[in-house]
């Protein structure tokens, strides 16, 4: 009998290469992807394994409880593996309550359907929450996020994701189910929506578009190459301790000015413009209200006990990343069709 695991928001950013990941590397597995496609959920992320024995997908909404527990009756899942979130902040200041429906309670609805068809046997059972290190904060200009750092959520995204994780451990805690839950740092590579600092560079260098870099553009973050977070997620699915969390980071820190400067310099050599031609693009606008300075994580705990450690360089997972973005201009033009342009004219003008 094949083991079925479910993974939610498998159509969005990182969801959609966990998916393939397990797709190609269980086939003795079945892999539901429940997806409700909203903006960020996009089925052409997943062209390559749609037609695969072991996939299978459902549209519903994690905020309806009898739309998640019909799922659950029907494939009776022995894994859960949750992405599926409202996951940008800059919306997140705009629509809070989104986040909140979605982050929190589409959570606690998950959580229900997992412990209602697991309740007689949790052996053999697993929900691995999928979780961000926006918990814990910012930091200054040292030190890092640990597990043991306290969570001091700044932005109604953050504050929804550690809502979340506390469910999480409250169910765990309070009906012994057996969840993992990992916090990540920034992720960047293929597929990533161009809403988030990369791949909106990306897209706006290539059309030549201003560049908005949000107040003194001094704000570090931890970048991680995408196909290495769902190697981490694979691995404490399988591996990690029941009841534990683990961090995961990229052990690379960039200022966004820094990174954008890069970013002109590596589009411009592909597309054989002169140097320096993107870097006149760089606009220094509004700063996000709330904005949090620094992110970096402290990923030793998954490095030592389960051996996970980045496999891609950033140098080489911003190549590909950008040769992604310049192979696939039809995807990039049907994402920023529609609802994008009203987003952007909305956050940006
Ligand atoms: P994303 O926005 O690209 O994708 C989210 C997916 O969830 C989409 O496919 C969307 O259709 C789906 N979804 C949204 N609301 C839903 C609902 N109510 N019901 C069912 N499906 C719904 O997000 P992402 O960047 O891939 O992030 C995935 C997860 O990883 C999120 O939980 C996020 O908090 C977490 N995370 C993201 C990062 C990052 O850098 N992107 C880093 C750490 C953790
Ligand atoms: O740390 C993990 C988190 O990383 C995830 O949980 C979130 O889902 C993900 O969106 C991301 O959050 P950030 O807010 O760090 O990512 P974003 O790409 O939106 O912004 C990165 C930095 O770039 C941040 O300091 C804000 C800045 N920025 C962003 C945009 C979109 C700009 O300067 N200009 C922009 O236009």
């Amino acid at each position: 009998m094949k083991k079925t695991v479910i993974i939610t928001g498998g159509a969005g950013f990182i969801g959609s290469h966990v998916v393939r990941l397990f797709v190609t590397s269980y086939p003795e597995y079945r892999v539901v992807n429940l997806d409700a496609l909203t903006y960020a959920g996009n089925l052409e992320n997943l062209r390559d394994v749609e037609q695969a024995s072991n996939y299978i997908f459902e549209k519903v909404n994690i905020t309806d409880q009898t739309a998640v527990n019909a799922l659950f009756s029907k494939y009776q899942p022995e894994g859960v593996i949750h992405l599926a979130a409202e996951s940008h902040v800059d919306r997140s200041i705009t629509s809070p309550l989104d986040f909140v429906y979605t982050n929190v309670i589409g959570t606690v609805n998950l959580l229900n359907a997992a412990k209602e068809l697991w309740k007689d046997n949790y052996e053999g059972k697993r929900f691995h929450h999928v979780s961000t290190d926006e918990v814990y904060g910012a930091l200054g200009e040292t030190g890092f996020f640990t597990e043991e750092t306290k969570y001091d959520p700044h932005s109604p995204y953050s504050a929804s994701k550690a809502s979340s994780d506390h469910f999480v451990y409250a169910y765990a805690d309070t009906y012994g189910l057996p969840v993992v839950v990992t916090n990540c740092s920034n992720n960047y590579g293929p597929n990533h929506f161009p809403e988030k600092l990369i791949p909106l560079m990306i897209h706006n260098i290539l059309n030549n578009k201003p560049l908005p870099v949000y107040g003194d553009g001094k704000y570090t973050r931890d970048w991680l190459y995408v196909i290495d977070h769902a190697r981490a997620i694979d691995l404490v699915f399988h591996q990690g301790c029941a009841g534990e969390k683990y961090n995961v980071g990229g052990f690379n820190e960039w200022k966004n000015i820094d990174l954008v400067k890069l970013l002109c310099k590596q589009v411009d050599e592909k597309l054989g413009r002169p140097a320096g031609t993107s870097e006149q693009l760089i606009t220094f606008v509004k700063d996000r209200p709330g904005h949090d300075l620094r992110y970096a994580i402290d990923a030793s705990k998954i490095n030592k006990e389960l051996g996970w450690k980045p496999s891609v360089t950033f140098e080489e997972g911003l190549s590909k990343t950008i040769d992604w973005y310049l192979e696939n201009e039809e995807w990039l033009k049907h994402v920023t069709s529609g609802e994008y342009q009203q987003y952007y004219e909305k956050q940006y003008n």
